[in-house]
């Protein structure tokens, strides 16, 4: 298996990793119909520093970077020590990433196992997350990496018309 051990992100990361996951989540929910493309990067900023109002010093955030045996950068993740909803112990992953060109390896679920490790250290018992439908890659790792699914959104398009917005905790 990859070794992966993870480190926080540098100030640097941080302002780098915000502007891009903005750019992400917005893309993300325009193209599932909850938003409207106009003004989507400021709202996906805006939810972003709710969650964040500290930045890289919020209290019980992990902003994590995964890194090789060599220290070279792999990936990244985002775990909220506490549940959107409240669930008691149950840390949320809203960000997971592998670095593109170094996918398919071993690499993700080496960083996922860093990243549990990181979450149960800091007093976790379970890690929660959202995943589209549509991402296999991501669904196929989270699945045999021991996930269940807990809830189900389901949709059907109706008629000519496209979905429509319905909001919803961010999918990383
Ligand atoms: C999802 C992601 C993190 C997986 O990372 P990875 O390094 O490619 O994954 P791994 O090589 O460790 O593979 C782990 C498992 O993921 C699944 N998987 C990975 N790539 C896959 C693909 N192209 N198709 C189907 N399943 C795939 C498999 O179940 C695989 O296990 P296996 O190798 O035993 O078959 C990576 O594809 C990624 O960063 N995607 C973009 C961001 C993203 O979608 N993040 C998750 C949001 S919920």
């Amino acid at each position: 298996m990859s070794a992966v051990t993870v480190r926080a992100m540098t100030p640097e990361e941080y302002e780098a990793w915000q502007s891009t996951i903005a750019g992400e989540y917005a893309a993300e929910q325009v193209a599932s119909g909850a938003w409207s493309a106009d003004g989507s990067v400021e709202r996906a900023r805006a939810e972003n520093s709710v969650r964040l109002p500290e930045g890289s010093e919020t209290p019980r955030m992990l902003l994590l970077r995964g890194v090789d045996e060599l220290g070279e950068p792999v990936g990244r993740a985002w775990v909220g020590l506490d549940h959107p909803r409240g669930a008691p112990g149950v840390a949320f992953l809203y960000d997971f990433e592998i670095v593109e060109g170094r996918r398919g390896s071993g690499l993700g679920r080496a960083l996922l196992a860093a990243v549990e490790e990181a979450a149960l250290a800091a007093g976790a018992e379970a890690l929660e997350l959202n995943v589209f439908g549509s991402n296999t890659a991501a669904i196929g790792l989270y699945s045999s990496s021991g996930y269940a699914v807990t809830t189900q959104q389901m949709r059907k398009p109706l008629g000519e018309r496209g979905p429509r917005g319905i909001s919803g905790q961010p999918t990383v």
